[in-house]
C-alpha cells in the first residue's frame, strides 16, 4: 500500500542528496560529538516537545551531572527534577530513570540494539526507538517525528492528516523503503536537520533545499499546502489561587504534587482551584484546615500547557505556629533552600517574584 508513494521516485539519488547536504550543513550540535548509545537516548528525549535551542544547555548540564547510565539510574528523583527544571513533559525524565534502571537490571547496563527491546524500555516509543538504533547503532530504521512528517508529507505529497496517530504509520511503512542502508543515521538526521533548517512550517527555503529535484509539493506549488494538519482542540482554562504562606520563623511552605498526572512528584506552594461563589480563605480552608488572612493578590500568573491553561492569583500570607508542617508531602522550608527543590515553572515564576 505505501509502496505506492515511492513509484517514479528516485530512491537512490534522493538518499544521496540529503546525506550529502546533512554531512555538508548539520550543525554542530553537542550530542552530535559521540554515538553513545546513552548520551543520544537522553538528546531524543529532551528534543522531543522542546526546541534545540532551550535543549542545548540542558543537554549538557544534565550530560555534566549524570555522565553514564549507571549515574542516572542511581540519581535521587528530586535531583533528576531539578535538571529537567523548565523543561517541561516532567514525565519524560522520571520515565527515562524507570527506563535506564531497566538497562542496568536487564540488559547489563547496554542500551538493547533492536526495536522490539527498545520499545519495552518506559518511555522509548516508535520515534525514539528509530533515532537511537539508527543514530547510535547505524540501523536502517524509521525514525518519524513532526517535523519528519511535514518534510515527507512534502516531498511524496502525501496529503494525510498529520494530527491523526495512525499517519505515523504510514510514514514508516514508506521509510522502512526509502532510509540509506549505507548510512541511516545521517540519513534520518538529514530529514531532522532539513525540516529545521529548510523544510521549516511556514516559508519553507525551497531555493535552498538541496532536494527540491524531487519533491513533489515544490513540483506542483504545494509546499506552503503541507502538511495537512487538522487543529487540536484549544485548552480549557483553570483558576486557581496560589498562596506563599510564611511562619513566625520566615520559612515558607510547600508540597510536593502527587504521584501521578500533571508535574507528578514536583513541588509547589499551596493552592486551589477556584471554582464557585466560595471566597480564596474558605477554600483554603477546606483543603489544607489552615486558617489565612488574605490581602490583595501580589501577582498573576498564566501558564499554558498542551491541553490546559492555568490562571493563578498569587498571595502572600503569614501564620502562626506551623500548621501542616507535619505532613510527608507538606514542609517548611528556609526560603535559602527554595532552590534545592523542583518547581514547575508557573511556580519558578511565585518564586521570582516573592522570594528572590
Ligand atoms: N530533533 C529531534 N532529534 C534531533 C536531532 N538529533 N538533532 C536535531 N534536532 C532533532
Amino acid at each position: 500500500m505505501e509502496q505506492m508513494h515511492l513509484q517514479d521516485f528516485y530512491i537512490t539519488e534522493f538518499q544521496d542528496d540529503l546525506v550529502n547536504w546533512f554531512l555538508e550543513n548539520q550543525r554542530e550540535l553537542p550530542w552530535r560529538m559521540s554515538k553513545d548509545p546513552y548520551r543520544v537516548w537522553v538528546s531524543e528525549i529532551m528534543l522531543q516537545q522542546t526546541r534545540v535551542d532551550t535543549v542545548i544547555p540542558y543537554y549538557n548540564a544534565f550530560m555534566r551531572e549524570f555522565p553514564t547510565l549507571e549515574a542516572l539510574a542511581e540519581a535521587e528523583e528530586d535531583r533528576i527534577l531539578k535538571a529537567w527544571e523548565g523543561l517541561g513533559y516532567y514525565s519524560r525524565v522520571r520515565n527515562l530513570q524507570t527506563a535506564v534502571r531497566e538497562v542496568v537490571e536487564q540488559y547489563e547496563g547496554r542500551v538493547p540494539d533492536t526495536r522490539e527491546e527498545i520499545s519495552s524500555l518506559k518511555g522509548v516509543g516508535p520515534y525514539t526507538a528509530g533515532a537511537v538504533l539508527s543514530i547510535a547503532y547505524g540501523k536502517p530504521e524509521p525514525a518519524v517525528d513532526g517535523n519528519v512528517m511535514r518534510v515527507l508529507s512534502r516531498v511524496l505529497l502525501v496529503e494525510e492528516d498529520i494530527a491523526k496517530a495512525s499517519t505515523r504509520k504510514i510514514f514508516e511503512n514508506i521509510l522502512y523503503d526509502l532510509v540509506s542502508k549505507d548510512d541511516p543515521s545521517s540519513f534520518n538526521q538529514g530529514l531532522m536537520e532539513l525540516g529545521a533548517l529548510i523544510c521549516t512550517p511556514t516559508s519553507p527555503g525551497c531555493l535552498l533545499c538541496p532536494v527540491r529535484e524531487h519533491c513533489r509539493a515544490y513540483d506542483h506549488g504545494k509546499q506552503n499546502d503541507l502538511p495537512i494538519k487538522s487543529k487540536k482542540k484549544k485548552q480549557t482554562a483553570k483558576q486557581m489561587a496560589a498562596v506563599v504562606l510564611r511562619n513566625e520563623r520566615g520559612e515558607v511552605l510547600i508540597e510536593k504534587r502527587p504521584e501521578t498526572g500533571l508535574l507528578a512528584r514536583l513541588w509547589q506552594f499551596p493552592n486551589v482551584e477556584v471554582t464557585d461563589g466560595r471566597s480564596v480563605e474558605e477554600h483554603f480552608q477546606a483543603s489544607y484546615d489552615i486558617e489565612v488572612v488574605l490581602d490583595e493578590p501580589i501577582q498573576k500568573v498564566e501558564h499554558v500547557f498542551s491541553h490546559l491553561i492555568w490562571n493563578i492569583t498569587v498571595y502572600e500570607a503569614q501564620v502562626s505556629g506551623q500548621p501542616d508542617g507535619g505532613q510527608a508531602t507538606r514542609k517548611w522550608i528556609p526560603v535559602k533552600d527554595i532552590e534545592k527543590y523542583a518547581f514547575p515553572v508557573s511556580h519558578q515564576k511565585i518564586i521570582q517574584k516573592s522570594l528572590l
